[in-house]
């Protein structure tokens, strides 16, 4: 949950920023001794806990700072004063405090620490409450460590319990190669996502709010200071209204006469995360299905979820929890209903939808997609805390699906919401994924990703050889345009005959024009193709992996890049950035090498 990081961020700015190891360990033992008499007396806040208090509340102005990037030292004292607070709590619920003392408590420690407002702070906890109990009460074993350590993993937070230490069952045998010539016939692939459409979205409505997700009805109240939602979106912290979506979606299919395949990866909620409800959710889901099927008629869609859209956010509960206020079943069933009403899917995928909410299907002879949920995987699904082997046995599956691809001489595409090879992944989850690539990067031709929003790539490098490059991940950016980015969706041409993506084209528009011109659709424009953009003659891996060096050493190409990543909206652009704050964009090309990794600070 928010709550938790914030609360370390919190920490992190107040304590972390001065480097006196003893003042921070002070701090760290005071705050956690009275924090457990607070819980504990359930009194009046003393006077220490209150000077506390006030030195450790989040400054308003930062409430909304990612904090998801703790490093080295910081990221280590964040993680002593995640286990102290976690603790404190465990143990308080292991010796039978209610459920309705702790949420108060929570509630009451998050607002005062002004980690959200009161409204916020109670929603979050209200919604992710049940299903953390539930899982803390029926693993008594549970610790503190696993806890932050699934949350915060990192070489300063390391994460040390077995359970986590899972292998997948991968064929050793040396990889069957397929014949793949080249022809001169092509696919045109689309791929959507991240669309966020938020029902509450009020153009003109406030677009500086004190919540995490503005621009929604009932937050005119507050003074707007001028800042009024746009009529087509917003570059503030606002997702995108109805029309909008309407709108991209009609773009595409005029545009585009000639769509074989649409890959929609995922996330179809808003951001108003502390407020969602599953009938909520279901309304969305099934309003935005219904249009994207409307739309593109027989063009067959192959869809995957996205991580907000179970209630709430995040969480996947394993097959064996059935009890109905906490089980992810209904998503799976809507989703089996819809995906195979609309014939995007066969009857034959509705067991493994029902199982976890992936599948395989196979469009024509010699291609199979393979689809995942793996959400599963991200730090912030709790269930991982209940049940960290391999989810759903999804990655077996997907090895065994790969194998028999393997030998039924089928190239494979790859669709999963979550950039597997992001820190973002639970370690164990990520390192398995990456094997099964390796194993079979032969037949994998794509991958398509979709979550952060950029429009990026991450490279796969050889486990065999470092310096050889044997699979790209793509990413579609998004339809929303939370936050400072401009709406895109991407174009890929795809080799006929090998499946290998030959270019693509990324398609964007203004958001500063189009809210210009409100009463006009958006400008919608392509904006580059890769090849021609970045100067390549091919996307073959060897022509990547020159492209990636000449961007670590090319500033205006790295510039060109960066500028890219936030679809040239000019909020993210405004700021300068010198060639050493670049550096990252360009390190986070690179999925899966260890040392390339160290060289580039991301640890
Ligand atoms: C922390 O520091 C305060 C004042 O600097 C001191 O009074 C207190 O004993 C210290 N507490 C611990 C646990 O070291
Ligand atoms: C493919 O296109 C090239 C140039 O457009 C042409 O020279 C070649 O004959 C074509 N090959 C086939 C198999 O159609
Ligand atoms: C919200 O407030 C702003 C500034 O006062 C105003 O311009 C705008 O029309 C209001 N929006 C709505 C939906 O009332
Ligand atoms: C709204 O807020 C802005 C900045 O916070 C302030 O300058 C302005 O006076 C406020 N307006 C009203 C009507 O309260
Ligand atoms: C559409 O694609 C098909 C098959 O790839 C091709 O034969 C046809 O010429 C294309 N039409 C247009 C208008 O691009
Ligand atoms: C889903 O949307 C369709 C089309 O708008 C509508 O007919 C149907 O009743 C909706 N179903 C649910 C469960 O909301
Ligand atoms: C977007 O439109 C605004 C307003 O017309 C303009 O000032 C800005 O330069 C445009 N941005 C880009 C990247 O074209």
């Amino acid at each position: 949950m928010q709550f938790c990081r914030l609360l370390f961020f919190a920490l992190l700015l107040k304590v972390a920023n001065s480097d006196a190891t003893d003042y921070i360990n002070n701090m760290t033992s005071r705050f956690t001794h009275e924090i457990e008499n607070w819980v504990k007396l359930r009194q009046e806040e003393t006077e220490e806990f209150k000077q506390l208090i006030h030195t450790l509340a989040l400054p308003t102005a930062l409430q909304r700072d990612d904090w998801h990037s703790f490093e080295g030292q910081e990221n280590k004292f964040i993680c002593i004063i995640c286990k102290s607070v976690i603790k404190t709590f465990l143990s308080f619920r292991r010796k039978g405090m209610s459920e309705e003392d702790i949420r108060s408590r929570v509630i009451k420690l998050c607002t005062l620490l002004n980690l959200q407002t009161e409204e916020v702070c109670d929603g979050a906890v209200t919604i992710n409450l049940p299903i953390i109990l539930y899982i803390v009460d029926s693993r008594p074993d549970l610790d503190s460590s696993t806890i932050c350590g699934v949350v915060l993993e990192s070489k300063s937070c390391p994460l040390n319990n077995n359970e986590f230490d899972w292998t997948v069952d991968i064929d050793d045998s040396p990889p069957i190669l397929i014949d793949s010539e080249k022809t001169n016939e092509t696919l045109n692939i689309v791929q959507i996502t991240d669309i966020h459409y938020d029902p509450k979205y009020e153009p003109y409505g406030n677009s500086f709010c004190d919540e995490p997700t503005c621009c929604r009805i009932g937050q005119n109240k507050t003074n707007t200071s001028g800042k009024v939602a746009g009529y087509w979106g917003d570059y503030n912290y606002c997702d995108s209204p109805w029309h909008t979506v309407v709108d991209a979606l009609d773009y595409i299919k005029a545009q585009h006469e000639n769509i074989s395949y649409v890959y929609f990866t995922g996330d179809i909620i808003d951001h108003g995360v502390w407020e969602t409800s599953r009938e909520g959710n279901v309304e969305s889901l099934n309003k935005s299905y219904y249009q994207i099927y409307e739309t593109f008629g027989n063009i067959p869609v192959y869809p995957i979820l996205g991580n907000h859209e179970p209630h709430p956010l995040n969480q996947f509960a394993p097959n064996t929890i059935t009890d109905d206020e906490l089980s992810t079943q209904w998503l799976y069933e809507m989703m089996a209903d819809l995906w195979i009403n609309f014939k995007w899917l066969p009857e034959s995928t509705r067991t493994t939808i029902l199982q976890g909410g992936f599948y395989t299907v196979s469009p024509k002879k010699g291609f199979r997609i393979i689809a995942l949920n793996n959400n599963v995987c991200y730090s912030y699904n709790w269930w991982l805390w209940y049940q960290p082997q391999d989810p759903y046995g999804q990655l077996q599956w997907l090895a065994d699906t790969l194998s028999q691809a393997e030998k039924d001489q089928e190239f494979v595409h790859i669709l999963a919401h979550i950039p597997p090879g992001s820190s973002d992944c639970q370690t164990t989850w990520r390192r398995e994924y990456i094997k099964i690539v390796n194993r079979y990067a032969h037949i994998i031709r794509a991958q398509f990703n979709g979550h952060t929003h950029n429009d990026e790539l991450q490279l796969y490098f050889s486990t065999n050889d470092n310096s050889e490059v044997n699979n790209v991940a793509w990413n579609g950016g998004s339809l929303t345009t939370y936050q400072n980015l401009n709406s895109n969706y991407k174009l890929y041409i795809v080799d006929n005959n090998n499946y290998a993506v030959i270019d693509y084209e990324n398609w964007m528009y203004n958001l500063t024009l189009a809210n210009e011109n409100a009463n006009q659709r958006p400008l919608w424009y392509k904006s580059y193709s890769f090849k021609e953009e970045y100067g390549i003659s091919d996307l073959s891996y060897d022509s990547l992996r020159v492209w990636l060096s000449r961007l670590t050493n090319d500033e205006s190409l790295l510039d060109l890049y960066y500028r890219n990543f936030f679809k040239l909206a000019e909020p993210s652009l405004r700021n300068e950035c010198s060639a050493l704050c670049m550096e990252p964009y360009a390190c986070r090309v690179i999925a899966n090498l260890e040392n390339q990794e160290a060289k580039c600070n991301n640890n």
